[in-house]
């Protein structure tokens, strides 16, 4: 018997009726369905002063800094805001710096799955602007992301997706992230302790 790998959904605007956060639900019902332990955090709920090093660490940046650090892996959920993520999305991840001087660092071997919800059609721009923040975190981004366009269309304004192939893509998704948690569950990590090999080349 395989143990579970254990999947933490973040994301969702500050807005009732988010769509953004009713896509990750789906996604990480996706994950569930394949045998994964998952939970969601809203944005909303954390409700996270703007990072500021020079404050008191509040206790819910802990807590998702430390629920984050024991998750297998990820699904990340943004609103397109400007053609980007949303400030309160990006705030949140901000936090994720106390996850620093772990060992390993930041979100090291997590695969990050990617979804977003877009008036228009600039989701992948949101999507694209996600992977840095993964990569900058030392994450993997899951090659299979979802930009919902026109997310109007499919969701209903108290945030029920209407369009079932949206929460079948969505759930392939959290598939998927199971599907590369348990991959590197099983190869350990993708390993940088060959200083020779990585010598010079810049990871932050
Ligand atoms: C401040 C702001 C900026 C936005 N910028 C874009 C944008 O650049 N491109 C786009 O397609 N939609 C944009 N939208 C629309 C949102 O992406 C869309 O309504 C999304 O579904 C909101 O997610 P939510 O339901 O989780 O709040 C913007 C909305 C707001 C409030």
């Amino acid at each position: 018997m395989v143990d579970s790998v254990r999947i933490v959904g973040i994301g969702g605007s500050l807005r009732p009726g988010s769509s953004s956060l009713a896509a990750l639900q789906a996604a990480l019902d996706g994950a569930t369905k394949a045998g994964a332990d998952s939970q969601l955090i809203a944005v909303r709920d954390l409700d996270l002063p703007l990072y500021n090093p020079h404050r008191d660490v509040p206790d819910p940046a802990l807590q998702f800094a430390d629920i984050a650090y024991r998750a297998d892996a990820m699904i990340w959920s943004t609103p397109t805001y400007h053609g980007s993520v949303s400030g309160s999305f990006k705030n949140a991840l901000d936090w994720l710096i106390l996850l620093a001087d772990r060992d390993p660092p930041y979100l090291s071997n997590k695969p990050i799955g990617l979804v977003t919800t877009a008036g228009g059609v600039q989701g992948l721009q949101a999507i694209n602007s996600m992977d840095f923040i993964v990569r900058a975190l030392r994450a993997w981004a899951v090659p299979l992301v979802m930009p919902v366009a026109q997310s109007w269309q499919a969701f209903s304004p108290e945030g029920h997706i209407t369009d079932e192939s949206v929460t079948r893509q969505l759930h392939v998704l959290g598939e998927e992230v199971v599907r590369a948690a348990h991959q590197f569950r099983r190869d350990g990590s993708c390993d940088y302790s060959d200083e020779q090999q990585f010598a010079g080349v810049a990871t932050g």
